[in-house]
């Protein structure tokens, strides 16, 4: 999958008010703050987890020190919350100087002198979910003191915009005011997500053409119910969803809770695998400073980040429902475009046997497939043809993850 992808660089091709910054050529990596740890503003009461310069701080320390920058995890996102409550005397936001006394340019610099890159966010419309001042009336100027301050990522929320019908407006015009700053700043709209909540058709080409990545649904909380549910309206969308992803252009799942307080060993596997698949951001919410080894372990699996970055970009799709295991693929490319990463999500809270033919899925390729195992250093699995039905067995609400290649290839593999 690796030499084959042909990069398409479709920049300039867009109109001039398009996203024009290069960036997402891949789903997006590294953290984000809201799952885990929400609005604590509380530096008093709670200095260890309260969103704070120095909560940024430290993840970045341990996004370095713990092997995740060098997994490819880049991005340091704070979210809302961040704000002083009003604007300052040139209208400008700033950073509550409590919490942040260095200012987002001295958070910033810290960021960038890791290596790492500096995610910030706000609103559409006036106020942001947590009622802090947003960027409605002042797009331009903070795209501007955003750029200033060295930020690298920007989510524009929007749920305090009560006329979802003005969004497919104003998020593309700050599209426009990003692009002007001449900073490389990647957009995540959630402009998709409010337009599907009001029942607003939504136009995923213009979508594409301004956004980087962007949610199309609810927010994940810290349950196993909620990561199905999600990846239920995926499936549910697919056919909508898998044409406008590709590289500069991700549709967005929403945060990973691996090493939360909820997920088991395999449903933590089950989320990364699926979030691979399904070529989503991967932007961990949780707290790396006290994350035990095994969950730690499955965010920095080099396999399946690979699949996760593989450069053609296609995002995967359910092909199979059986006995409460769901089958999906992802086209990674390769010989014949006979390339695939595989999961079988077991929903179910027994170990259950399926059974099926690859050629019942789309996999053609008539001299079969090698196959390797990606949750145990790509182990050799064998060889499977195309028409004979083969038993695969599937943990728990867990997950098997798979690589199929073309036979002859597999020893290059
Ligand atoms: C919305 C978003 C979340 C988070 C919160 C912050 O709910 O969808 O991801 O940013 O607002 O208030």
């Amino acid at each position: 999958m690796w030499a084959s992808a042909v990069l398409l660089v479709l920049l300039g091709s867009f109109g001039a008010n398009a996203l024009d910054n290069g960036l997402a050529r891949t789903p997006p990596m590294g953290w984000l703050a809201w799952e885990r740890f929400r609005c604590n503003v509380n530096c008093t009461a709670d200095p260890k987890n309260c969103v704070s310069e120095k909560l940024f701080m430290e993840m970045a320390d341990r996004l370095v020190e713990d092997g995740y920058k060098d997994a490819g995890y880049e991005y340091v996102n704070i979210d809302d919350c961040w704000m002083a409550k009003q604007r300052d005397a040139n209208n400008k936001l700033y950073a509550d100087p409590e919490r942040f006394p260095s200012g987002i340019k001295g958070l910033a610099d810290y960021i960038h002198s890791k290596g790492l890159k500096l995610g910030i966010y706000t609103a559409y419309g006036n106020f942001t979910c947590q009622g802090y001042p947003a960027s409605g009336m002042h797009l331009e100027l903070d795209a501007q003191t955003f750029a200033e301050w060295g930020v690298d990522m920007l989510k524009m929320d929007g749920c305090k915009q009560m006329d979802r019908h003005t969004m497919k407006k104003g998020y593309p015009q700050m599209t426009k005011y990003l692009n002007a700053t001449g900073r490389p700043i990647l957009f995540s709209c959630s402009w998709p997500d409010y337009e599907r909540g009001a029942g607003i058709p939504i136009n995923y080409t213009l979508v594409a053409e301004n956004c980087n990545i962007w949610r199309n649904y609810v927010d994940i909380q810290d349950s196993w119910q909620s990561v199905l549910s999600i990846i239920d309206y995926y499936a549910k969308e697919q056919d909508t969803l898998v044409p406008v992803a590709g590289p500069g252009n991700f549709n967005d799942p929403d945060m990973l809770i691996i090493g939360d307080f909820s997920l088991s060993v395999e449903q933590a596997k089950a989320q990364m695998a699926m979030w691979a698949i399904l070529a989503a951001p991967l932007l961990m919410s949780n707290d790396l400073r006290t994350i035990t080894p095994e969950y730690r372990d499955i965010l920095l699996n080099k396999d399946v980040i690979a699949i996760s970055q593989d450069n053609a970009g296609i995002m995967g799709k359910r092909v199979l429902q059986v006995d409460g295991v769901d089958v999906w693929t992802r086209d990674c490319g390769g010989y014949f475009d006979q390339e695939w990463a595989m999961t079988f999500l077991n929903r179910n809270s027994a170990n259950k046997t399926i059974t099926f033919a690859l050629n019942d899925i789309g996999l053609f390729f008539f001299g079969g497939y090698g196959i390797t195992d990606l949750w145990n250093h790509n182990a050799d699995l064998g060889y499977r043809d195309i028409y004979a039905k083969y038993k695969y067995t599937v943990p728990k609400t867990g997950v098997l993850m798979w690589y199929f290649v073309p036979w002859w290839n597999t020893t290059s593999f």
